[in-house]
């Protein structure tokens, strides 16, 4: 047999048998390599056609724009298997809206949504081996990405651009899984302005949360719980993802213009009208946090993860909700994920089936 065939074949044996070696139960948040990821360059005012690799590389401009001046957003969403053994991507087209509207916010060229989802759906069906089994707790986290890779040295948008897609298993975000965390309140950074980007989904909010976001884990907490940027009375984004409170049959959300519109929390928020509770999306005070009977911070790679405490930072008030997960975001939680993994009736169409 040809050497090539011989290391061809050893290395489907090796993909496979590392397919059984994965501990599906024990997977961190993090990043993990997979057989492909799907690339998209946007040339002379068009997109071009998919392309699919197995390199982890791009190779750009050192002028590209994404490396100076911000031009870049992206995107997570996860693929669940079924109890059913289907796969199921989870409200994609909502994923590639809010990309479209980032690519807009920074001047970058919109990804067509019907491209972004037929990418989406490729990369699944491309690592289908690494789509977690039902029931596991992980699932196959996908990172849609758009850079910009035109080179610039004014600041201008680029007229060239890549969108990448790529997947790996996740576990858990916070490693409490489904159990309370612990967060800080912060009153001395902000992750975005009022006016500024943090609607969007891009990087440089990140970038602007990564202080305060290590200095509380260095001090014990595992998120950050921003305040609003101008008169720091209201709450606004529990790191990265949305807050919401529960009393009174009442789910609250912070209403604002600098937290990034969760598709988590807009599907929470018809799952609790769904159960007959009242949904409100307004300010929140920051005092209000101590009528709530629930806390908990919302979002794809959070899902629902109950908030056990509560620390002002600034004031040192602590507010505890206790160390066991409340009845609502238990009830919440096991209705989202139920719908993901194909036990509950997806009947607001939810899912796309991938085959
Ligand atoms: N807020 C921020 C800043 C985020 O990064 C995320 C994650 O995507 C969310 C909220 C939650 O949004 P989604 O539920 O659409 O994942
Ligand atoms: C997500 O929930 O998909 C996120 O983007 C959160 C974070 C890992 C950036």
């Amino acid at each position: 047999m040809p050497v090539d065939k011989i290391e061809t074949n050893i290395e489907t044996i090796k993909k496979y048998f590392d397919m059984n070696n994965i501990d599906w139960k024990s997977l961190p948040f993090g990043y993990y390599k997979t057989d492909c990821n799907v690339r998209c360059y946007y040339r002379n005012g068009k997109w071009g056609e998919l392309e699919y690799t197995d390199s982890e590389e791009i190779t750009m401009h050192m002028a590209a724009t994404c490396l100076h001046y911000g031009q870049e957003a992206f995107e997570g969403m996860k693929a669940f298997r079924g109890v059913d053994g289907k796969i199921r991507l989870f409200r994609p087209y909502e994923n590639a809206k809010r990309l479209i509207r980032s690519a807009e916010g920074v001047m970058m060229a919109p990804v067509p949504e019907e491209l972004f989802v037929k990418a989406c759906i490729e990369v699944v069906k491309r690592n289908e081996r690494f789509v977690p089994p039902a029931g596991s707790g992980a699932s196959l986290y996908l990172r849609p990405l758009l850079i910009g890779t035109g080179a610039q040295v004014g600041v201008k948008p680029a007229n060239e651009y890549l969108f990448v897609v790529f997947a790996g298993p996740v576990g858990p975000y916070f490693k409490e899984g489904f159990k309370p965390v612990q967060i800080q309140i912060v009153e001395d950074a902000d992750r975005a302005a009022p006016l500024g980007t943090g609607t969007l989904k891009v990087g440089g909010n990140y970038a602007a949360s990564l202080r305060s976001g290590q200095r509380a884990h260095d001090e014990g907490f595992s998120n950050v719980l921003y305040l609003d940027a101008k008169e720091k009375k209201y709450i606004d984004e529990a790191g990265a993802a949305n807050f919401f409170g529960i009393k009174n049959n009442t789910y609250c959300t912070p209403k604002s213009t600098s937290i990034l519109p969760s598709i988590t929390n807009m599907s929470l928020r018809q799952l609790a009208e769904d159960m007959g509770m009242k949904v409100e999306q307004r300010q929140i005070p920051v005092e209000e946090l101590s009528t709530f009977e629930e806390v908990a911070a919302c979002g794809t790679a959070a899902v629902v993860s109950p908030i056990g405490k509560i620390v002002d930072r600034g004031t040192g008030k602590v507010y505890d909700y206790g160390t066991e997960a409340g009845p609502v975001c238990t009830k919440l939680y096991k209705q989202l994920k139920g719908i993901q993994e194909g036990e509950v009736e997806d009947i607001h169409n939810w899912n796309l089936i991938v085959e």
